[in-house]
C-alpha cells in the first residue's frame, strides 16, 4: 500500500542513508514520484527542471521510449546472468560498439558495475601490466590535484588530497604522486610553464609510476575546472617518453558533455586505458566499462596469475548493456553536437551576469557544463529550497554551483535553470 509522503520521509530520515549524509541528523530530502523528459515530479505534484542529469547520467532525460523499449525487450530474455564462463549478445554488441567509438587502439573491454569500480579495474590493469612487463617496482600512480575518481579506496587515493577524503582515511590509503592541478584554462594560450610541475614529477618518479590517471579536459567533482587540450597532449608525450600508461577517466566527460564525444578528442590523444560510466546507459541503470589496448592486455597476462584479477557479480549485466546500446544509438542519431553547442551558448549568456557579482570567484562554461564558483561554500540548507521554489533541481557542492542538463533541454527550461542560479548568487 502506498504510504503518504510524511511517513515515507520519516522512515527515510530514520533509516535510509543518503550520499555524503549523516545517518543521525541528515539534511532534508525530497520525495520523487516520477520523472519524464527534463522534469522530476515530486510526490506533492511540484515539478522541477533537472539541471543535474542525475549526476551527469540522464543525458536524454527520463522515460525515454527507445531506452525503455530496449530494456523491456531484454527483460523478456533475461535480466541478468553471471559473466564468468558465459557471455551474451548485449555485452558483445556493446563491446563492439564501444571499440569503434572510443579513441583508437582500445580493443579490450571490461564491464564493471559502477564508475568507481571501473577506476579500480583500471588501476589493477596498470599495476598488473607493470608487473608483466618487468616493471614490478612501479606500483604507484601519478595524478593531478583537483581530480575526482570515485569513492572506493583505490579511487579515493587518486582524488584531490584536499577536496577528497584523504584526511579521513589517511592511514589506509595508498600513497601516490600528485602534480599541481592544470593551471591553463580551456582556450588559454599555451605556456611551457603550465606543464613544468607535471614534467618534474614524472621525470623524478617514473621508475615507481605504472600509470598517470586523470580526467581529460574537464575535472569534475574535484573542482569543476576545464583545462587546455595542450596540457593533455603534453601528458601523453611525457607518458610515452617514460613508458608510463595513461588512464583517461571519462566517466563524467564521456558521451558528449564537453562538446566532443570523448574529451580526449579535444587533444587528439588516445589513452592506454579508458574508464566510462554514468551516461553510458543514458542514466537508466548502473554500468561502467574499462577499455584497454592490446599492449596492456598482453602485459597483464605476462605475469602470474596471467589473468586480470577482478570479476563483479553483476559484471556486464545484460539489461544495462541493452540500455547502453540503445542510449548510444539514440545519442548518435540525434543532433547532439548542435544541442550541446546551443546549451553552451545559452549557459554562457545566462551565467555571464554572475561574473562580476560580489561573492563570485569565477564563471566557466564548456559544452553542456556551466559552473559558478563562489568565494564561500554554499549553504545547502538555505540554497536547496530556493532552487526548488524556482522549479529547478540543482545540487551544488562546496563553493560550486553547477549544471549539466539533459541535452534535450529546451531554451525556456534552460533559462529557468540559469535564472535560478543568478537569483541564488544574488544577480538580477
Ligand atoms: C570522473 C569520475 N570518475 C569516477 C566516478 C565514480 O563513479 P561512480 O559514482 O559511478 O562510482 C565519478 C563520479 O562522479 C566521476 O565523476
Amino acid at each position: 500500500m502506498p504510504r503518504d509522503a510524511s511517513e515515507l520521509l520519516a522512515f527515510d530520515r530514520a533509516h535510509v542513508w543518503h550520499p555524503y549524509a549523516s545517518g543521525v541528523d541528515p539534511l532534508p530530502v525530497l520525495p520523487v514520484a516520477s520523472a519524464s523528459g527534463v522534469r522530476i515530479r515530486l510526490v506533492d505534484g511540484r515539478e522541477l527542471v533537472d539541471g543535474m542529469s542525475s549526476w551527469w547520467a540522464a543525458i536524454h532525460g527520463y522515460r525515454v521510449p527507445e531506452l525503455e523499449r530496449a530494456m523491456t525487450e531484454q527483460l523478456g530474455k533475461m535480466a541478468h546472468v553471471m559473466f564468468g564462463g558465459l557471455t551474451h549478445e548485449p555485452a558483445v554488441a556493446l563491446a563492439e560498439r564501444l571499440i569503434t567509438l572510443v579513441p583508437k587502439g582500445l580493443t579490450k573491454v571490461f564491464f564493471a558495475d559502477s564508475g568507481s569500480v571501473a577506476v579500480e579495474v583500471a588501476i589493477k590493469m596498470a599495476l598488473q601490466w607493470a608487473a608483466g612487463t618487468g616493471r614490478a617496482q612501479r606500483n604507484k600512480l601519478l595524478t593531478v590535484r583537483g581530480g575526482y575518481h570515485g569513492d572506493t579506496f583505490g579511487a579515493m587515493a587518486v582524488c584531490d588530497p584536499v577536496t577528497g577524503m584523504h584526511s579521513r582515511f589517511e592511514r589506509v590509503l595508498a600513497e601516490h604522486h600528485f602534480a599541481e592541478a592544470p593551471r591553463c584554462r580551456f582556450g588559454d594560450a599555451w605556456d611551457e610553464d603550465f606543464i613544468r610541475d607535471f614534467r618534474r614529477k614524472i621525470e623524478t618518479y617514473h621508475h615507481e609510476i605504472a600509470a598517470v590517471i586523470l580526467e581529460p579536459i574537464a575535472q569534475g567533482a574535484g573542482g569543476m575546472r576545464f583545462y587546455s587540450p595542450e596540457y593533455l597532449r603534453r601528458v601523453r608525450e611525457l607518458c610515452d617518453e617514460h613508458h608510463v600508461l595513461l588512464i583517461a577517466d571519462e566517466i563524467a566527460t564521456g558521451f558528449g558533455c564537453t562538446g566532443a564525444l570523448f574529451a580526449c578528442e579535444h587533444a587528439g590523444v588516445a589513452p592506454d586505458i579508458l574508464c566510462l560510466g554514468k551516461a553510458l546507459t543514458g542514466g537508466t541503470v548502473t554500468l561502467a566499462a574499462t577499455l584497454a589496448t592490446d599492449e596492456v592486455a598482453r602485459g597483464v597476462s605476462s605475469a602470474a596469475p596471467g589473468q586480470l584479477m577482478h570479476g563483479p557479480t553483476f559484471m556486464a549485466n545484460p539489461l544495462a548493456c541493452s540500455a547502453a546500446l540503445a542510449s548510444i544509438d539514440l545519442l548518435l542519431s540525434s543532433p547532439w553536437r548542435e544541442r550541446v553547442r546551443r546549451i553552451e551558448g545559452e549557459l554562457e549568456r545566462g551565467l555571464a551576469p554572475c561574473r562580476n557579482a560580489p561573492g563570485v570567484r569565477d564563471v566557466r562554461v564548456l559544452g553542456a557544463i556551466g559552473v559558478v564558483e563562489l568565494e564561500e561554500p554554499v549553504d545547502m540548507l538555505r540554497v536547496q529550497p530556493l532552487f526548488v521554489d524556482r522549479g529547478v533541481w540543482l545540487r551544488p557542492f562546496g563553493r560550486l554551483v553547477y549544471t549539466m542538463p539533459p541535452y534535450i533541454i529546451d531554451t525556456g527550461d534552460l533559462a529557468l535553470v540559469t535564472d535560478a542560479i543568478r537569483a541564488v548568487v544574488g544577480v538580477r
